[in-house]
């Protein structure tokens, strides 16, 4: 399931962001890339310990915690700290899948994340760049996702992946992986599905009974689905 989040940062944090990514110290992105990865991988990237990055990386884990289409499509368990990157002058990242697990070395002991889903915030403008398209291959086919600044896209961590070659412009974004509550891509969308119908019904039709039945429906199952 792949799930766009609309406005995850509001126009102020965009505009702090931006501005501080403008003068950030990018270095080659193979650091933080499996064996695989590093053979296809070229951009920029911010050291993981670099303040820059812990300071946006909160801010955005923040703003997250205040999205409910983030929380109803992630069911997080554990965020791994947001990474930032950056590409330009024909940098790309050739087809790759992600580690399964990544080490949060930022708790001792370092922390396992099984990387349930990857997510991407764009910080760059569509029209600021040309190329740069994320392009995420799943049962369905292949996707190409370029989003406006601001919105993140929430993909499984099993997709094979790229990003196209930036030939105009830079294409600066966010990217982290989450562990979810729900291992499971489809049992995760069955969840997302039946809570956006349940908002959705709740709106229209406040008082409905069967709301509290459907509600009932929906934790039976996470408490059936989730790992905790
Ligand atoms: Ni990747």
């Amino acid at each position: 399931m792949l799930v766009h989040v609309a406005d995850v940062l509001d126009a102020n944090e965009l505009a702090h962001c931006r501005e501080r990514l403008a003068h950030a110290e990018w270095k080659d992105g193979k650091r933080t890339a499996g064996y695989q990865s590093a053979q296809v991988k070229n951009n920029g990237q911010l050291a993981e310990n670099d303040p820059l990055a812990i300071e946006l990386g909160a801010l955005i884990l923040d703003a997250l915690s205040r999205n409910t289409t983030f929380f109803a499509a992630a069911l997080p368990h554990t965020i791994y700290p947001p990474l930032f990157n950056r590409y330009t002058g024909g940098e790309h990242f050739g087809m790759h899948i992600d580690n399964a697990i990544r080490y949060d070395r930022r708790q001792q002991p370092a922390l396992p994340v099984r990387t349930d889903l990857s997510a991407t915030l764009f910080f760059a403008e569509p029209d600021e760049y040309d190329g740069g398209e994320l392009v995420i291959e799943d049962t369905y086919g292949s996707h190409r996702v370029k989003l406006p600044a601001g919105h993140l896209i929430l993909y499984p961590g099993s997709s094979l992946h790229k990003v196209t070659p930036v030939t105009h412009g830079a294409r600066v974004a966010s990217f982290f992986w989450l562990q979810s509550l729900v291992r499971s891509d489809a049992q995760r969308r069955q969840l997302f599905e039946l809570d956006v119908a349940i908002q959705s019904l709740t709106a229209r039709v406040p008082d409905a009974p069967e709301l509290v039945s459907l509600t009932g429906v929906y934790h039976n199952l996470l408490r059936a689905w989730s790992d905790v």
